[in-house]
């Protein structure tokens, strides 16, 4: 398993300064700053209209909304995890269809969470195991809205939603994929989702962390759970 993660860790070696190098050529995203200012729902759809066509965009707001009418917070968790992938898309020295589609799968991400009861959405008592369990389909029930939608490269943006929950280590779900066989975009929105649900002080069964025990906790995170490469991107960036 250790040679996965090393194969992980080079795989983004040096992106850092050619990332930097070819800024020109991407549009920058919003700073972290706005992930908690309240509008994170406003920024993130901007950002999206900007980068889609109007047709594609509407078909993204469709899945999007109907997220927010059964869990208006994780449609804003949703929100906050697109822009801070886009922020880490940023600096990884990725192609403006990389940074599309890693926007719109962010946003997305749970988008499979509408199938859920409303008792497992948005219900405040512990989960059984076999509640744990339907939670675990999300992913795949989000690739199958995905699809259904008729977006143009439902291809790509499912693989990458299908992708946010696996594991470095090979620990994850649906598919137990390790290190680079899971898609770098799914791995950045990985970084993203961990780190928004760990600050989230939405989620009442947990007090959320501070920043610095969170960082904290990414960083030991890059072990088993997250791409360490994609990690040390996310933790240089100035404003986080
Ligand atoms: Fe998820």
């Amino acid at each position: 398993m250790s040679e996965i993660k090393i194969a992980t860790c080079s795989l983004m070696q040096g992106s850092n300064a050619q990332s930097r190098q070819i800024q020109g050529s991407h549009a920058k995203p919003f700073t972290l700053g706005k992930v908690n200012d309240g509008n994170e729902i406003v920024h993130c759809l901007a950002l999206l209209k900007e980068a889609l066509p109007e047709d594609e965009y509407r078909k993204v707001l469709v899945l999007f909304l109907r997220l927010y009418a059964r869990a208006k917070e994780t449609a804003k968790h949703s929100a906050r995890v697109c822009i801070i992938s886009s922020n880490i898309g940023y600096r990884c020295n990725l192609s403006f269809e990389q940074s599309r589609d890693l926007s719109v799968s962010a946003l997305l991400h749970d988008t499979g969470k509408v199938k859920l009861s409303d008792e497992i959405l948005v219900g405040k008592t512990p989960l059984s195991s076999s509640q744990k369990a339907q939670i675990k389909k999300h992913p795949e029930n989000g690739a199958a809205l995905i699809v259904e939608s008729g977006l143009l490269n439902a291809e790509s943006i499912v693989e990458i939603v299908i992708g946010h929950h696996e594991r470095i280590d090979g620990q994850g779900y649906p598919n137990g994929l390790g290190g680079s066989e899971i898609p770098l975009l799914a791995r950045i929105i990985s970084v993203a989702d961990t780190f928004d649900a760990m600050t989230d002080s939405d989620r009442g069964y947990r007090k959320p962390l501070d920043k610095t025990s969170a960082q904290q906790k990414l960083w030991e995170a890059r072990i088993e759970q997250l791409d360490c490469s994609v990690v040390k991107e996310f933790l240089s960036i100035e404003d986080l």
